[in-house]
């Protein structure tokens, strides 16, 4: 009797052994897999020196790693309901990973088990009935159902609620530039800029979005967002930023070839500052004497796209159908880049972005400028430059 029971003590051993080999084993074979994938040598192995063949882990890890800074991370908030947003996230995150390591485990699982137990069909449908009804169906409702609550507050919380108490921006997305409105109250004038745009912080800001062709997507990743720009439909978003700062913001649904060159620049400025900033462009404009050529030139090639406040009416020669709308140009000269983030905003930078253009953002819908002279193009672009309020 004790040396039966030894000798099956002695089986069970032997077959563990076996099955603990087998999963060496595939853990070896993983390991390869894996080294093979990321580059990654055992430890010990002599690596032949191979020229174009570095280790490409630390890429990936620098690629992984670029994400968690810079002006455009969610992981660095500037703003309240960035803040949600970015526990929204990780709660997200930490999901995902608890379900894909659920998975691995259970593909381990199967790599390891043993032959299973013979069962009667009507067993096997039992098991398997019970996989599907809690793996495919109780999971992702439990999950989904918890991800909702705990994310729903967040999504109210970027709702303009209270009404009217926000300060309102309009923003319109073109192809690919971003249209910026401040809309003047009673004898106020309306502020018209583009691809900048100029906010108070530390007070809530409503922001009302459309489209004019296509749907983009107003994206502000430090401060929260993102919401659908809708042709014909005006969805509002709100967002605050804490403290003063430049961020940066991208269009962030594909909407044509230049979707990439459709940057916006933001600034949260203190509220008197941006007051200031406002009652600038308000004012009156005047135009500053000189640069008639250039301007007589603007009436009759730009002006029929593109709007600058204060221009005289009797220079512009508007003798083309069409309903295409440029950027207003009439602060032009304060903005920090052109294109919509394509060339920094410097000296000579107008001018040759009026010559290349189609070159620089292929596609765009300003038409090329072959038929003037290049001296006439730099006198537009000297001009222009001088637009500040
Ligand atoms: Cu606009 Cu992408």
């Amino acid at each position: 009797m004790y040396q039966g029971r030894v000798h099956r003590v002695a089986e069970d051993g032997n077959a563990a052994i076996d099955g603990a080999d087998r999963l060496v084993g595939h853990v070896r074979v993983l390991c390869d897999r894996f080294r093979a994938l990321t580059g990654i040598q055992r430890p010990g192995r002599h690596r032949v020196n191979r020229p174009g063949r570095l280790p490409r882990w630390p890429l990936w890890l620098a690629g992984l790693l670029a994400g968690c800074g810079g002006e455009m991370s969610i992981l660095d908030t500037a703003g309240s309901a960035a803040r949600q947003q970015f526990w929204v996230w990780w709660a997200m995150l930490a999901v995902a990973v608890a379900v894909s390591l659920g998975v691995y485990a259970l593909w381990f699982y199967t790599f390891c088990r043993r032959e299973p137990a013979s069962r009667t069909p009507r067993e096997e449908r039992r098991i398997m009935l019970r996989w599907v009804l809690g793996g495919g169906v109780a999971l992702p409702v439990v999950s989904i159902v918890a991800l909702l609550v705990f994310a729903a507050p967040t999504g109210r919380g970027m709702l303009p609620f209270p009404e009217g108490e926000a300060e309102r921006i309009e923003v319109i997305g073109h192809q690919w530039w971003w249209e910026v409105r401040y809309p003047g109250e009673g004898e106020e004038r309306e502020v018209v800029t583009a691809n900048r745009l100029v906010m108070p912080a530390g007070e809530p800001v409503d922001f009302h979005l459309t489209s004019d062709d296509v749907i983009h997507a107003f994206w502000i990743p430090r401060l929260g967002g993102k919401r659908d720009m809708v042709p014909g439909r005006d969805s509002i978003v709100r967002l605050e930023a804490d403290s003063p700062g430049v961020f940066g913001a991208q269009c962030a649904e594909y909407c044509g070839a230049q979707h990439t060159h459709m940057l916006l620049h933001v600034e949260a400025l203190e509220r008197d500052a941006f007051d200031a900033w406002l009652a600038e462009r308000r004012s009156s404009p005047e135009l500053q004497p000189g640069f008639d050529q250039a301007r007589e030139a603007f009436g009759e090639h730009c002006a029929a796209c593109h709007t600058v406040a204060g221009f005289p009416d009797e220079l512009v020669v508007d003798d083309l159908e069409h309903d295409i709308r440029g950027p207003d140009l009439s602060d032009v000269g304060s903005r920090p880049s052109l294109g919509a983030g394509v060339l920094p905003m410097e000296e000579g930078a107008i001018a040759y972005w009026l010559q290349h253009h189609q070159t620089l953002k292929p596609g765009n819908r300003m038409p090329p400028h072959h038929h003037i002279d290049t001296e006439t193009l730099h006198e537009i672009g000297a001009w222009l430059e001088t637009l500040e309020p």
